[in-house]
């Protein structure tokens, strides 16, 4: 008897677990990820590209997709880039589908709900409101020049030696993002003391990406067993609420403007949206209008600070408007041929969002025509794949090379358009689905590097 019970015991979860981690038998056959590559985390220190190299890049390369394990199940990565524009271009055959319909009962998805990003339903109505906010034909850079010399500020008076500058680039981000899209000023950037909504961040980006939930997000589910995840569902709720307050604080004390935060709660006025979808929007803003940018300043930070002579030949260029605008409109600083394409060669080799697995498949289809995906497999996509692919940028694709992407910027520009038609840079997605804050995002940084390098020269910490 005692041996029955005992059996049961193991035979039970054991049998649980395998029926958890199976491949379905209908999924085409590419090579397979081992589950532990998205743990290694946990008890190694490797960085994403070298977890890439040594794992991924060898079978994509060959396959153009691979069945990975991806937030509580598997899904199909893809990299051929003829395979991507499909699911691109297929925006109702491979739909949008975030944490929201993955895995709702998430922290993640607690923390984003159903927003213009992740949503195929809701979609249209979002960008229909939204859309204003976030592209307008010319920016304003004098609030971006403003805070930008704020930072650059900051971090003088941190003296010689060496600084981490990550800590103040999020702040600079978020003040930047406040500003252009919520009419809130945060004032975190130099600020001594903490700004709530700010410091969340950091908080909110280590409970999120914690390899274990970040792996099996039904964990989150057993909050009377695990603390932590009681705990996190609190952070993003007091995020939610704290920015949901701050917003309509200001809504009273300001007059209407052509702000994304006041397009958004005009129609949850005028009843065109809940307060639910009121309050994701403003999350998904805050957060993804600040993170993209202060990754990508980190990158900019190190790969500038470790190729001094890209630095310098952008200074020349930098200065030699500077002289004639030291405040340049978004026209003037888009006329600079170097700057446009070291922000275009930084995107490239260091894409802040470099991986995505957030849309299903809502019929059995095959991929360009060559790879069957069942109905209802998550496909994603890796933008890194793409960018250092040699097969597809040359045998230089994994060195930093502005130089590549011509001599004057309609060059550039035409090269960027057509590469993101074929789906061989992506940092922003193609086709309908890209980024609608592109454009701002550009001249941020744009903005940034003119300010910067008027002032300060900078290496790499050689300890770093
Ligand atoms: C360097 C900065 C940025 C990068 C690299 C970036 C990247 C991306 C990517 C890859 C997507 C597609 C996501 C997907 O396929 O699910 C996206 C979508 C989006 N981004 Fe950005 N982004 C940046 C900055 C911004 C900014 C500043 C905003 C302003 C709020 C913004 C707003 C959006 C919106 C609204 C979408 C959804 C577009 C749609 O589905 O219609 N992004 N972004």
């Amino acid at each position: 008897m005692t041996l029955l019970v005992l059996s049961f015991l193991v035979l039970f979860p054991s049998l649980l677990l395998v029926w958890y981690l199976h491949i379905p038998r209908s999924f085409p056959p590419l090579p397979v990820i081992p589950i532990y590559v998205s743990l290694l985390g946990l008890w190694s220190s490797m960085g994403q590209d070298e977890i890439y190299e040594r794992w991924f890049r060898k079978p994509l390369e060959a396959n153009g997709a691979v069945i990975v394990w991806f937030a509580g199940r598997w899904s199909i990565l893809v990299s051929r880039p003829e395979w991507l524009t499909d699911i691109f271009r297929n925006e109702d055959l491979y739909v949008k589908a975030g944490s929201q319909i993955k895995n709702p009962h998430s922290v993640i998805a607690t923390l984003v709900g159903d927003n213009i990003i992740n949503s195929h339903r809701n979609w249209k109505l979002y960008t229909s409101i939204m859309k204003p906010g976030l592209q307008k034909k010319l920016f304003d850079t004098t609030s971006l020049l403003q805070k930008s010399r704020k930072l650059v500020d900051v971090l003088i008076a941190k003296g010689q030696g060496p600084i981490p500058v990550n800590d103040d680039v999020q702040k600079w981000a978020v003040d930047v993002m406040g500003e252009a899209f919520l009419d809130v000023e945060f004032e975190s950037l130099g600020n001594p003391n903490d700004v709530p909504l700010e410091s969340l961040q950091s908080i909110i980006k280590a409970t999120l990406f914690s390899p274990i939930y970040f792996t099996f997000p039904d964990l989150d589910r057993f909050t009377w067993l695990l603390p932590s995840r009681k705990r996190a569902y609190e952070i993003m709720r007091e995020f939610d609420d704290r920015l949901y307050t701050a917003t309509m604080e200001m809504i009273r004390r300001t007059s209407k403007s052509d702000k994304l935060s006041h397009m958004l709660v005009d129609a949850y006025l005028t009843n065109k949206i809940t307060e639910k979808q009121l309050r994701d929007n403003l999350k998904i803003t805050f957060l993804t209008a600040h993170e993209n940018a202060q990754q990508l300043v980190n990158s900019m930070f190190w790969q500038l600070g470790t190729r001094v002579d890209v630095q310098s030949r952008l200074r020349v260029e930098v200065l030699g408007l500077s002289d004639i605008h030291p405040n340049p409109s978004q026209e003037i600083i888009n006329t600079l041929p170097y700057l446009t394409s070291v922000v275009l060669e930084l995107l490239r080799l260091f894409p802040p969002v470099s991986q995505l697995i957030n849309r299903v498949a809502m019929q059995s289809a095959v991929l360009g025509g060559d790879l069957p995906i069942p109905k209802g497999t998550f496909v994603g996509w890796n933008a890194w794949a793409v960018h250092s692919n040699t097969a597809i940028w040359g045998a230089d694709a994994r060195e930093f090379r502005p130089e590549r992407w011509g001599s004057t910027v309609d060059e550039m520009h035409g090269r960027f358009r057509r590469e993101t038609v074929r789906g061989t840079y992506i940092p922003f997605n193609a086709h309908r689905r890209k980024c609608l804050g592109q454009g701002f995002a550009l001249l941020q940084l744009k903005v940034l590097l003119f300010v910067l390098l008027g002032r300060v020269r900078w290496v790499v910490d050689p300890e770093y």
